[in-house]
């Protein structure tokens, strides 16, 4: 089962540095793991069904590290707003909609449908804090095909009476029957702890969280030095933290025991960094959001250097796209505005640096993901770039280079894949 084989030009990376590019070879799916890439079909895998995407880009399929469904049916809205006046005006207001399951039904389909036609094949997903909103979400998403980390967020103070927990006791138990009812029920769909961001949460609940996160053994997620605002509130809330990080890493949040993403790290001083790097926290950067809600640029090329886990999130909604197309695009255009406005330093990123953030920098977080070497999972995505036709020949990098800009105007997903399974075909 899941065995076959694809033929066609092949991109994927070895490493930060290294994008390794394959014209008209041969990538082995063997049970749903890659089994390597060859210029001709070995001996041994010779019976199994090709299939020929002869003349398209293979590619990994994309790892969105951070993404909020609820804020789906207003992307591309209220972009005139800074990160917390942003978030009472339209993000919460949005989001308590989700107590309707009428409503969750109708918005969630539109955007599981958007995620199917995507070529995202991993994903880390805010829900809100309706438990049963959350779950119909794992359910549509479980049908999409993707493979994702889906949370019940979790809000006991400072949001409107209509999206906020009654107590910390009260999000804890709703959420540990959430964690109970989700853990073992779907094949590619998975519960993670999700507190919004410090303000939202007392310091009982995220005690409490990170009790739930050990016992578990629930992977984390939330938001970590976004914007100026935020961090100068966190530390009127926290007092005791060193640096915002802290307000998650006491209550054993950030990284350890479980693998933690933290959304933006835009602020993030030394010694967050360091205990980051320590953890082995990932960053989810989100360049379209640090320009809409004028966070400012979270300085990647830093991280990059520094070796931590890095990948890229979409932040819907405020990334108005969930194409991780766009998601690189816009990392590759605000690393050149660091550069040239806030340090000179930091030279801007490549090609393969985004494009390795979108496959096997996040595909870290799901385990051996985004990448075609030997042993890692199945996911893939085939992009028909004979819809953007050149006068000349270009090499495979070209290609690839130009799709990732290009791709989404025309349309030029050709099919998916995830764990070894085709998710669609267009
Ligand atoms: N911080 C807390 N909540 C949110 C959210 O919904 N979006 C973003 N970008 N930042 C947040
Ligand atoms: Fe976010």
């Amino acid at each position: 089962m899941n065995s076959f084989i694809i033929r066609g030009d092949i991109c994927y990376s070895a490493d930060k540095n290294r994008l390794i590019t394959k014209e008209n070879s041969y990538l082995i799916c063997e049970n749903g793991i890659c089994a390597g890439v060859f210029d001709q079909i070995p001996e041994r895998y010779a019976d199994l069904p090709v299939h020929d995407y002869s003349g398209m880009l293979v590619m990994p399929g994309m790892v969105d590290l951070h993404i909020h469904a609820p804020q789906y049916a207003y992307r591309g809205l209220g972009m005139d707003k800074e990160l917390l006046d942003w978030l009472n005006t339209y993000a919460f207001p949005e989001e308590s909609k989700y107590g309707d399951l009428d409503y969750a039904d109708k918005a969630y389909t539109i955007f599981a449908n958007a995620i199917k036609k995507s070529a995202t094949t991993r994903l880390c997903v805010f829900g809100t804090l309706h438990r049963a909103a959350t779950k119909l979400l794992m359910d549509k998403l479980e049908d999409v095909g993707a493979v994702s980390y889906v949370g019940k967020v979790n809000m006991d103070r400072n949001s409107p009476d209509n999206l906020r927990e009654a107590s910390a006791q009260a999000s804890l138990a709703d959420t540990e029957r959430f964690l109970k009812e989700t853990q073992d029920k779907y094949k590619n769909t998975y519960p993670i702890i999700t507190p919004r961001f410090t303000p939202s949460c007392t310091d009982e609940l995220m005690q409490g969280l990170g009790e739930l996160s050990k016992k578990y053994r629930v992977p984390v997620q939330s938001h970590l030095s976004e914007n100026p605002g935020e961090v100068e509130w966190v530390r009127e809330l926290c007092p005791w933290a060193k640096y915002y990080g802290e307000a998650y890493d006491r209550f054993g949040l950030f990284g350890k025991p479980e693998k933690t993403v933290m959304a933006h790290c835009v602020y993030s001083d030394d010694n967050e960094i360091a205990r980051m790097k320590e953890n082995g926290v990932f960053i989810a950067h989100c360049p379209a959001s640090n320009t809409n809600v004028a966070s400012g640029i979270a300085p990647a090329r830093k991280y990059l250097e520094l070796d931590l886990n890095i990948g890229l999130g979409s932040d819907v909604a405020g990334g108005h796209s969930e194409s991780m197309f766009t998601a690189m695009v816009d990392a590759l255009q605000v690393s050149r505005l660091y550069w040239r406005l806030v340090d000179s330093g930091k030279k801007p990123l490549n090609i393969a640096e985004v494009f390795y953030m979108a496959t096997k920098g996040g595909g870290a977080f799901f385990g051996k993901v985004g990448s075609f070497e030997k042993g890692y999972e199945f996911d893939a995505v085939v992009i028909d770039d004979s819809l953007l036709p050149h006068p000349q020949p270009l090499t495979l990098q070209e290609r690839l280079e130009r799709s990732v800009y290009l791709a989404g105007d025309v349309k030029a997903l050709k099919a998916k894949y995830c764990r070894g399974a085709l998710v669609g075909e267009w």
